[in-house]
C-alpha cells in the first residue's frame, strides 16, 4: 500500500492510577508527510513508547487525533482498530519478540496467515521481506539461531508482512551492540526510502536518530524541539548519552527536593504534592532502569 501522511494533534494520555492521575502526554503535535521519516528522542519517561502505541492503535488516545491518511485513529472502534493494526500499520519493539518456535519464515507469514492471505502469496512475500532485510538465507533458522541483530530484522520483515503503509520502530536497536545497530537502522532507512513506507522511530542513540532529516526532542511529554542531523551532532560533542542521564538524573532529584520543600511550606496541597511526587518517582524509576541498562549502577 502506498505511503500515507501521519498528523498528531494536541494529543493527550493520562493514566489513572487509583485517585492519581498521571500525565504521559500533555498535547503532542506532530506532522510526518507521507513517505517521510521521523526521529524521536528524548529522556526515559518522557512518553515516547505512549505515543508509539497510540499510532500503533495498542493504547488509546485521553483526548486530541490522529490522522493516518483518511483514518482518524482516535475514533476507530475496537473492529476497525483491529483492521488498523493488521493492516496499517507494522509496528517493531525494542525486545526481540519473534516466537521462539517458529522459523524465521513462520514468523514473518504469522501476521498473513491472521489476515487470510493464500498459501502461495505468502511465501512468495516472505521470501521478498526475508530478501529485503538480507535474510535469505535464513529462512528456516529459528530465533535462537540468529544473532539479535538478525532477529529484529526478521521482525522487521514481519511488520512488513501485510505491506503496511506505516512503520512505528520502539528502540529498535535498544538491545543491539554498535554494528548491529547500523545494519538494523540502515535497513529501516532502506524500507523508508525504498518502499516509500512513512517511518516513525524511537530511540536514544543519536547515531540512529541522525539517519532522519527530522528529529523531535520530547521531554515531560511534549515536544520541546525538532532538530536536524547536525543541531543533533553539534549536541554529541557536548555530552555523551551518559553524562545526559546523569544529568537528567540529578536535575530530578532537585526537583523532588524542591516538591518537598514546597510541600512544607503550604506551597501546593497535599493532592497535587501526591500527584507530582508520583510522577516524578515514575520517571527517577524509568531514568534508574536505563542506567541500569546502560551498565552505571548495580
Ligand atoms: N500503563 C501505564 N500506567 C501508568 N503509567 C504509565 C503507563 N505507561 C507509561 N506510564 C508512565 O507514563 C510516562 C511515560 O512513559 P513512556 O511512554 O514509557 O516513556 P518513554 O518511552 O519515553 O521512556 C512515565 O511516567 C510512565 O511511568
Ligand atoms: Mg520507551
Amino acid at each position: 500500500m502506498s505511503a500515507v501522511p501521519v498528523i498528531v494533534d494536541s494529543l493527550v494520555k493520562a493514566y489513572k492510577l487509583g485517585r492519581v492521575e498521571v500525565q504521559a502526554l500533555r498535547g503532542i503535535n506532530l506532522k510526518v508527510e507521507a513517505g517521510g521519516m521521523v526521529s524521536i528522542i528524548g529522556p526515559s519517561g518522557s512518553g515516547k513508547t505512549t505515543l508509539l502505541n497510540i499510532l500503533g492503535g495498542l493504547d488509546r488516545a485521553t483526548a486530541g487525533n490522529v490522522h493516518i491518511g483518511n483514518t482518524v485513529l482516535t475514533d476507530l472502534d475496537p473492529t476497525k482498530l483491529v483492521y488498523y493494526r493488521r493492516q496499517i500499520v507494522g509496528h517493531v519493539f525494542q525486545t526481540l519478540n519473534l516466537i521462539p518456535t517458529l522459523t524465521a519464515a513462520e514468523n514473518v507469514e504469522l501476521p498473513m496467515m491472521a489476515a487470510g492471505t493464500p498459501r502461495g502469496t505468502r511465501s512468495a512475500r516472505t521470501k521478498e521481506l526475508l530478501g529485503i532485510v538480507g535474510l535469505a538465507d535464513r529462512h528456516d533458522h529459528k530465533p535462537d539461531e540468529l544473532s539479535g541483530g538478525e532477529q529484529q530484522r526478521v521482525a522487521i520483515a514481519a511488520a512488513l508482512a501485510n505491506d503496511p503503509p506505516l512503520l512505528l520502530a520502539d528502540e529498535p536497536t535498544g538491545e543491539l551492540d554498535s554494528v548491529n545497530a547500523k545494519m538494523v537502522t540502515d535497513f529501516l532507512v532502506k524500507i523508508n526510502r525504498e518502499l516509500g513506507k512513512t517511518l516513525i522511530m524511537v530511540t536514544h542513540d543519536q547515531n540512529v536518530a541522525k539517519t532522519a532529516n527530522n528529529i523531535m526532542r520530547i521531554e515531560d511529554g511534549v515536544i520541546k524541539s525538532s532538530l536536524t542531523p547536525s543541531q543533533i551532532a553539534s549536541q554529541d560533542t557536548s555530552s555523551s548519552y551518559l553524562d545526559q542521564l546523569r544529568h537528567r538524573m540529578s536535575e530530578l532529584e532537585k526537583q523532588m527536593r524542591q516538591l518537598d520543600d514546597d510541600f512544607k511550606t503550604g506551597k501546593v496541597s497535599g493532592d497535587e504534592y501526591a500527584d507530582q511526587r508520583l510522577r516524578l518517582r515514575q520517571v527517577k524509576a524509568g531514568l534508574q532502569d536505563e542506567l541500569q541498562r546502560q551498565g552505571v549502577i548495580g
